[in-house]
């Protein structure tokens, strides 16, 4: 599986409640990279999206510890043992991890590449949920494009190996 973000410069990904930065190249890069495939996230971060609802033209699997949550028109998963029998029961092999960071952390032993918009700027709001560091966990980064500028911030996006 693969996962994909968007971070800061210390790795930050969201406040709680949404995400950092209104970059529209950068949503647009998401939908095309995971349009017509799996997503996975965890129950905070689909009540983030837009009405809470799932993503659009994507299969949505959504993780919750709690059994009576049933939203229509996602998957539901209580334990990463349940999310990767429910993948093996799908044959699906190439799902994206789209978040937050409870869900980055617990599925990244899992993933083999992490597709991460990195920003160069700090975000106007303190970010209280992060990526892991994966340069300080040693992996490997490819930059995919040049940088890019948007609404005041510069950005690249880029592909980190193990
Ligand atoms: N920058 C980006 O690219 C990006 C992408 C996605 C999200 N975000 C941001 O990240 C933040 C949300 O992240 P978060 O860490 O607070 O929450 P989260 O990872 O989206 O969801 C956490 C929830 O997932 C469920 N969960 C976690 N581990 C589980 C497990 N092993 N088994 C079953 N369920 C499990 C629990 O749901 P229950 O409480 O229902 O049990 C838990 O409360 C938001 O600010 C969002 O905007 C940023």
């Amino acid at each position: 599986m693969k996962a994909i973000a968007a971070v800061a410069p210390n790795w930050g990904i969201g406040d709680g409640t949404g995400m950092l930065y209104r970059i529209p190249g950068d949503l647009k890069f998401f939908r095309s990279r995971t349009a017509g495939h799996t997503v996975i996230m965890g129950r905070r971060t689909l009540e983030s999206l837009p009405g809470g609802k799932p993503l659009p033209k994507r299969r949505n699997i959504v993780l919750t510890r709690d059994r009576r949550w049933h939203p229509r028109g996602v998957y539901v998963c209580h334990s990463i043992r349940e999310l990767l029998e429910l993948l093996t029961a799908l044959e699906e092999t190439d799902p994206f991890v789209i978040g937050g960071g409870e869900i980055y952390r617990q599925l990244l032993p899992y993933c083999d590449s992490c597709i991460l918009t990195r920003v160069d700027q700090a975000p106007p709001v303190t970010p209280s949920v992060f990526f892991p560091d994966l340069a300080a966990l040693g992996w490997h980064e490819t930059v995919l494009s040049e940088p890019q500028e948007e609404n005041g911030y510069t950005y690249r996006f880029t592909e980190w190996r193990p």
